[in-house]
């Protein structure tokens, strides 16, 4: 009930232009058409040839109140379906279900059918909800055109996991309508109308400098093996990106990753606890603020051997020292400075995020748990809780970049009221 009335806070009057695709998963778009219109939408649908293969243009007629526009125009009559006029009619254009074809022609600007047209000329936020066999999502080659896409601001509605049409099991089934509405509610509700493109990002952190430490730090035990833990880098790269199309100078401090470095950002690599150390304490020392994203090592070594260890028969004890809290030093001279942690938790998640923050003198601490699935390492998606002095506020599952949105606007609310003090 709760979650109608929500739905329909964010969605009464609001332009929905729905893209279908040729995926088993169209027959979902009737009940996400019928949420959307019940919610107070106003929806139009445009559907690939194939899309008509899984559901037909008369239902979705029926359901939007609308003429399908499937063709360029209409072969009766020649009328011309302009995609200019759709793409600048929407405040959203939703694509769901949305196959890894249609993702990667979107990637390319491949403009082969009306709903690629449209996606082309769109000039307002695009959502794009995935639906193939586990496979196919998990291919370098899609997920490379998803994070093609998640840079160029398309929103992603990540699939689940469960029985697909191919009777495997595995990730890629459409999310359910219901996840779908809520996830463009929120997205309309935030009052985005329009996708800015990287150039005409509003460049509200203009003059400011911030560090970024992200990826997983190694420590050396011999010259051939290592410690290190599964962070990819692909938060803190996703925020560094994002502070800097705000305008700001971002020095990121980078442990292990196979990231390339965002547009704008000075990368300084540092690959063990101790040189993320120097090199963040360095760059804070000229910054107006710190984002503590990465995964550092609490332990090292003791002792580094200079020559490969040989295996023996027995056990063997290695002995480890802790290393230096970069974040916990940051927080001791940080002044009126703005500093920003992570907590990246397994249990009791909420305690020991509220003890980082207040250990570290953290100003807010991004809460993301390994409990909830598609958080934490390596995956383009989080699940994130904010967490200051005022409180909690939890975030849905998004994609990385947007959680590196939310991060950002954050930032700039927490400057805006320090100003004010
Ligand atoms: O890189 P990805 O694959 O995208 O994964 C992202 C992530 C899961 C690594 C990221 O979202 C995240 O949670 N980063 C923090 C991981 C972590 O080490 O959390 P922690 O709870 O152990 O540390 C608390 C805070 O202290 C963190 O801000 C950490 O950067 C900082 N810290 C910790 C130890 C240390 N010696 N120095 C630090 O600065």
């Amino acid at each position: 009930m709760e979650s109608n009335d929500r739905s329909a806070a964010g969605l009464q009057g609001r332009r929905i232009l729905l893209g279908i695709t040729g995926s088993i998963a169209a027959y979902k778009a009737a009940q996400l058409c019928r949420l959307l219109v019940t919610a107070g939408a106003d929806v139009q649908v445009v559907m690939t040839p194939l899309a008509k293969q899984f559901i037909t243009p008369l239902t979705m007629a029926t359901l939007s109140k609308h003429p399908i526009r499937v063709e360029f125009f209409d072969p009766e009559n020649g009328a011309w379906h302009s995609h200019v006029s759709l793409g600048e009619w929407a405040d959203c254009y939703l694509i769901a279900p949305a196959t890894a074809n249609t993702l990667a022609k979107m990637a390319c600007g491949i403009a082969d059918n009306l709903l690629l047209t449209t996606y082309l000329s769109a000039r307002c936020p695009v959502v794009v909800a995935p639906a193939m066999d586990l496979d196919m999502y998990a291919h370098p080659a899609t997920q490379q055109n998803l994070h093609t896409l998640a840079e160029r601001g398309i929103r992603i509605v990540e699939p689940a996991e469960g029985e697909l049409a191919s009777g495997l099991h595995g990730k890629g089934r459409m999310a359910e309508p219901e996840t779908i509405v809520a996830f463009v509610r929120e997205l309309l509700a935030d009052g985005t109308t329009s996708s800015p493109t990287l150039s005409e990002k509003k460049k509200s952190l203009q003059g400011k400098r911030f560090v970024v430490t992200a990826g997983a730090t190694i420590e050396a035990i011999d010259p051939v093996r290592y410690l290190t833990n599964h962070s990819s880098g692909k938060m803190g790269y996703a925020i560094a990106g994002e502070l800097a199309r705000r305008g700001a100078e971002v020095t990121l401090v980078s442990g292990r990753t196979a990231l390339d470095t965002p547009v704008g950002v000075r990368r300084v690599d540092a690959l063990s606890a101790a040189e993320m150390y120097e090199a963040t304490t360095a760059a804070f020392a000229e910054a107006d603020g710190a984002v503590m994203c990465a995964a550092v090592a609490d332990y090292t070594p003791a002792e580094v051997a200079d020559r490969k260890l040989q295996k023996g028969d027995g056990e063997m004890t290695l002995v480890l020292k802790r290393t230096r809290d970069i974040a916990a030093a940051l927080g001791a001279a940080k002044g009126n400075r703005l500093l920003v942690g992570f907590a990246l938790e397994t249990h009791d998640e909420q305690a020991h995020a509220e003890a980082k923050r207040t250990k570290k003198n953290f100003d807010f601490i991004v809460l993301n748990s390994l409990c909830d699935a598609g958080a934490g390492f390596r995956g383009d998606t989080n699940k994130v809780s904010f967490i200051d002095r005022a409180g909690r506020e939890d975030m849905p599952l998004m994609s990385k970049a947007e959680v590196a949105e939310r991060i950002a606007d954050k930032i700039e609310k927490h400057l805006v009221s320090c100003s004010a003090v």
